[in-house]
């Protein structure tokens, strides 16, 4: 790939992280372990592991006065952040987190202030990119029908989360995204079916691409590992083993070196490897963003 700047449109949340003996069942008053309070949001998640691996990105999105602090963290990881609008009198997005003692999570989202970008933005936004760079974007902002079109329109490679998985996804021209990542939940619900990871999941990625029609399809898989197809070249990639504290994130850390790899021209299989490795440090450490590592860290971990 020859690509040059990425432009992240997405969320950013504070999330509130509870540590809990188990999830919270309907009915049930649970009380917390514990409670951290991290920067998170799959816009900047995505956006600062990208910049770890060592891309030139931008994050553009909204906030309210109570995040600013987001910005700060962004800027520390080396995220442009000129497109965050910061708004008044609208909440900045959060998530109410669950972490359980297995690592794994279950989260909340509110919007806020993510649903309150506008087209002049993007248009702005946009304008700073040319035609070989690439957009990134999930689905925890307004108007991506709008960012997307336009994109494509401006000749941007695509990349899509399309988390959190709505009725909208299924209407939006997925057929502009150059690469589409789904964790097996999401997939499942665009196929209105499950996918069950130990039966041929690389079935479900082709057959995601032909009912939606993007260029790639990478499903991940959790502790199964990570599928990859895009009509010429199919892969699976086991997960990398790890002590999991916190798998927040873990899908943002992957898709970022994933990326990164393309953009270094490995393979479709050393990026899935490195995609992995990062995912597999990520979740040996607490919270979403902070727990993002660097190329450095990625590298050394390959290396042993
Ligand atoms: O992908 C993890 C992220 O999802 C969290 O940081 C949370 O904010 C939600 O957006």
């Amino acid at each position: 790939m020859d690509m040059r700047k990425l432009l992240c449109f997405g969320s950013l949340n504070i999330d509130y992280t509870y540590t809990v003996p188990h999830f919270v069942t309907p009915g049930e008053t649970l009380p917390a372990e514990g409670m951290q309070v991290f920067s998170g949001g799959k816009g900047l998640n995505q956006s600062v592991a990208l910049a770890r691996a060592g891309l030139d990105v931008s994050l553009a999105g909204a906030i309210g006065e109570d995040g600013r602090f987001l910005l700060e963290q962004l800027r520390a990881a080396g995220v442009d952040t000129r497109h965050v609008s910061v708004l008044s009198q609208v909440r900045t997005g959060h998530a109410i987190i669950q972490n359980d003692p297995s690592g794994d999570n279950c989260i909340l989202v509110y919007g806020g202030a993510n649903h309150c970008t506008t087209r002049e933005q993007a248009d702005r936004a946009l304008a700073d990119f040319s035609p070989g760079d690439m957009l990134v974007v999930q689905n925890e902002i307004n108007d991506l029908d709008y960012i997307l079109r336009a994109a494509d329109a401006a000749g941007l490679a695509i990349a899509m989360t399309p988390a959190p998985m709505t009725d909208a996804v299924r209407r939006l021209p997925l057929d502009c995204v150059d690469y589409l990542f789904l964790n097996e939940i999401e997939g499942g619900q665009l196929l209105n079916g499950e996918i069950d990871p130990e039966e041929e999941p690389i079935r479900a990625a082709r057959e995601l691409r032909r009912r939606y029609g993007p260029g790639a399809v990478i499903l991940t898989l959790g502790e199964q590992g990570a599928v990859y197809a895009d009509g010429r070249e199919e892969c699976r990639q086991a997960a990398i083993p790890a002590q999991a504290v916190d798998t927040t994130g873990a899908g943002d850390t992957f898709m970022g070196y994933f990326l990164a790899g393309c953009f270094e021209e490995m393979s479709v299989r050393e990026a899935m490897v490195y995609a992995s490795q990062a995912a597999a440090i990520a979740i040996t450490r607490h919270g979403a963003s902070p727990a993002i590592p660097t190329r450095d860290e990625v590298r050394a971990a390959m290396a042993q």
